[in-house]
């Protein structure tokens, strides 16, 4: 699962035509909003934010906000309007998205806004190549919103991001796992098993804290998120973490031991058994 280099090239064609039409038709309107909010209040968070990663809870929120102010962040797959730009209350942001010096261009071109902002550093690269400055240097959080299934290898890139993150950095991540209606040329499968994904965090040395609220609320993605903390060394690659079993296959073996009782059963009855389990 994933994409070759030549359908990632495809799908980030494909992403930035569609951002070119979000940027004017959206987010400009959007960011001018949110910087006039938070001139008026530094830890102004939208309600989408708020919503997804922080139980809708201010108080969570701004525990959170406090302990990242002072570090530094590294937000991967950004997008022109990801939380990198939204919260500047932060000391120091990174960016890698191979498409930032584009929608900083494009930013700037449409107005929503005047200059980049001095505190964020960007890397217009592919998150999958890991950066050795940033190595065991990141201890705010990571940032990775619905990006997974745009790139190349999101185990490369969740490889890296636990090479970054130092024990006490926060992970924010979400993405779609599987699109159960298929998917077109921006987007790739990584797993139908959420189980199977989870672990795969957590080997990298995360605990997962809590989760995030479902977000496709017609359900056409198997889709996965999580607030977590980095709290111990990753395991040694390749990883051998536990496999947890998906939904289809409990429901699978389930119907399958029933069918198989059902069939002896038949069987035993036939041949004039009685037994207790009849
Ligand atoms: C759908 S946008 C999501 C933007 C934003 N995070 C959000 O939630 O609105 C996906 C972003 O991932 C970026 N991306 C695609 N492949 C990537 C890769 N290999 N490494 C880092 N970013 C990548 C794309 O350029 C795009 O900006």
């Amino acid at each position: 699962m994933g994409m070759d280099e030549r359908q990632h090239i495809i799908a980030q064609r494909y992403e930035l035509y569609h951002q070119k039409i979000y940027i004017e038709e959206h987010i400009k309107n959007e960011i001018l909003d949110i910087f006039k909010k938070t001139e008026q209040d530094k830890y102004y968070i939208t309600p989408t934010f708020l919503e997804f990663f922080f139980k809708n809870d201010t108080e969570i929120w701004l525990n959170f906000a406090r302990h990242i102010e002072n570090k530094r962040c590294l937000e991967i797959g950004s997008g022109p309007n990801g939380a990198s730009i939204q919260w500047l209350f932060v000391r120091e942001w990174i960016i890698i998205d191979p498409l930032i010096d584009e929608y900083k261009k494009l930013l700037v071109e449409s107005g929503s806004i005047v200059s980049w902002p001095a505190n964020i550093k960007t890397y217009a690269q592919n998150a999958e190549n890991i950066i050795a400055e940033l190595k065991g240097k990141i201890d705010g959080v990571i940032v990775c919103k619905n990006c997974l299934d745009h790139a190349g290898s999101h185990l490369e890139i969740l490889r890296a991001i636990s090479e970054y993150a130092v024990k006490g950095c926060k992970l924010l991540l979400w993405t779609d796992l599987y699109h159960l209606l298929g998917h077109d040329e921006g987007h790739s499968n990584i797993t139908a098993n959420v189980d199977e994904f989870k672990h795969y965090i957590e080997a990298l040395g995360f605990d997962v804290l809590y989760g995030t609220p479902r977000f496709r609320e017609d359900r056409s993605t198997i889709e996965y998120g999580c607030v977590a903390v980095k709290s111990r060394e990753s395991e040694p690659f390749p990883l051998s973490y536990k496999k947890g079993k998906s939904k289809f296959f409990v429901i699978f073996a389930a119907l399958l031991v029933y069918y198989i009782l059902k069939v002896k059963r038949k069987i035993l009855k036939r041949k004039g058994y009685k037994s207790f389990f009849l």
